[in-house]
């Protein structure tokens, strides 16, 4: 499969460093370990590398763009996963039809009818949507008030989880492997590697790119991954409106269903930009929020290896990042989880020839995030949960108050007791632009 939108990366290089930028900025406010991407070397040594890595001084911003390969396997209709119980067989991608969907990369229109259906189901939902005006652009300096408001609960000044958000695993050096932003080009060479050491993750995978690439969403399922929702088109929800956030979660929810056969009953917000709106406009569409490992404003289980691909940071200060993830989850008394990217080569280069190898070395239990809350694979989508072990978010007898400080969050712990630790970088400053960039790195090449 060729990739001519990525080949000519050069042309969209401006636009592209752009997304990078805000996305970095983004990251930046829970990662701020890794500004430079001036000469940094490893501050450690890694348990175990896998042989065939790419040299890891190769792997930067400048490295010779790689062709890609084909997914290892071809997705047949009809195919069901077995780690699934329950499944249904999968839908025949032919079928999808691009031209039924919102156009790409761009915060769905609010006026279609399956929008005006959504709103109703999230009205007849029964949860209440707290009246909380979206915030402007530029993250907690753009929006002081309601960076010190601790009762929205907003995730992105300050860290605050509730107890209904996933940000941990129970256990013990068990941690809940997530990649964000795919299917990508380099899926294929991630999924390839983690079924050679048989590793599954949880795939938080953007409704465009399942337009795009929906064999890939479908081999992820396939072979035993969690897939679940990432948004339409990757913008900082709590800046949309009710309505956009149902937009773009609405057709996440559609598309996903329509090549699987089966509704994920989780999302991660993208940049983890959440608060209790965008949380009960999820639930009230029967999704949990994802997040992950969030200890202070500087201690997030975030490698930052987003950034490789812009220069703005380097692949030593990824595996630095790593290192620092993992001493921070050898003082805790539970698992997990860190956030990690398949959407850039760099970023599946780095987890398959270092991060992966060294975790494994070091005996930790490497599984999807349903898998490392103990729960059944089912449980993952409204379709095959039995509704034991997981109750859904959306029925007569689970609809709960939120409640704030769930058990391991940063609230818990005290850590962003304050939650007015404002960061001094602003994200974000233009989702019009994360979305047309966006466009112009994807736009399409295997419709
Ligand atoms: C925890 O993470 C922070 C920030 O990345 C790092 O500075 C610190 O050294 C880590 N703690 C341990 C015990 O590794
Ligand atoms: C689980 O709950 C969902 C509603 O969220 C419902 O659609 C589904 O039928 C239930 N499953 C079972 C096995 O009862």
């Amino acid at each position: 499969m060729k990739h001519p939108v990525l080949l000519s990366l050069a042309a969209a290089s401006v636009a592209a460093s752009n997304v990078q930028v805000q996305h970095r900025q983004a990251a930046s406010q829970s990662s701020p370990a890794s500004r430079s991407s001036a000469a940094v070397s490893l501050t450690f040594t890694l348990a175990s590398t896998n042989p065939t890595a790419v040299p890891l001084s190769s792997i930067t911003a400048t490295m010779a763009t790689v062709p890609t390969i084909p997914l290892p396997s071809t997705p047949q209709a009809g195919a069901s996963p077995t780690a699934v119980s329950g499944a249904p067989g999968l839908p025949d991608t032919s079928t999808i039809n691009p031209a039924n969907y919102p156009p790409l990369d761009k915060t769905p229109p609010v006026n279609s009818p399956e929008v005006q259906a959504w709103k109703k189901e999230v009205a007849d939902s029964g949860i209440p949507i707290p009246d909380i005006p979206p915030t402007l652009p530029g993250g907690c300096p753009a929006n002081l008030a309601a960076a010190q408001d601790t009762s929205r609960c907003w995730w992105t000044c300050g860290g605050c989880v509730r107890s209904t958000d996933i940000s941990d695993c129970p256990d013990k050096k068990t941690w809940g492997l997530t990649f964000d932003d795919g299917p990508g080009f380099y899926t294929p060479n991630l999924l390839e590697y983690l079924d050679s050491a048989q590793l599954r993750a949880t795939f938080f995978t953007v409704g465009s790119r399942c337009i795009s690439n929906p064999k890939g969403l479908q081999l992820e399922y396939l072979n035993g991954h969690q897939v679940a929702g990432h948004t339409w088109s990757h913008p900082a929800l709590t800046t949309l409106t009710n309505d956009e956030i149902i937009a773009e979660l609405g057709w996440t929810r559609k598309v996903m269903k329509d090549v699987l056969g089966v509704t994920p009953n989780v999302m991660r917000p993208p940049y983890g930009d959440a608060d209790d709106r965008v949380r009960a406009i999820a639930r009230a569409l029967g999704m949990y929020l994802v997040m992950w490992t969030r200890l202070s404003p500087s201690a997030t289980f975030d490698t930052d290896d987003f950034n490789v691909h812009s220069g703005m940071t380097t692949s030593a200060q990824v595996l630095n990042n790593w290192n620092s993830i993992l001493g921070n989850a050898s003082t805790m008394d539970h698992g997990f989880i860190v956030l990690q990217h398949d959407l850039f080569q760099e970023t599946v280069d780095i987890a398959t020839g270092y991060i992966l190898p060294d975790a494994m070395k070091q005996g930790l239990q490497i599984k999807p995030v349903v898998s490392c809350l103990n729960k059944p694979m089912s449980d993952a989508y409204t379709e095959t949960n039995d509704n034991k072990t997981n109750p859904p978010p959306v029925s007569a007898t689970t609809v709960a108050t939120l409640t704030a400080g769930a058990p391991g969050s940063a609230q818990a712990t005290g850590a962003t007791s304050k939650n007015g630790a404002i960061p001094n970088v602003a994200f974000v400053p233009s989702t019009v632009l994360v979305g047309s960039a966006m466009a112009m790195l994807f736009a399409v090449s295997s419709l």
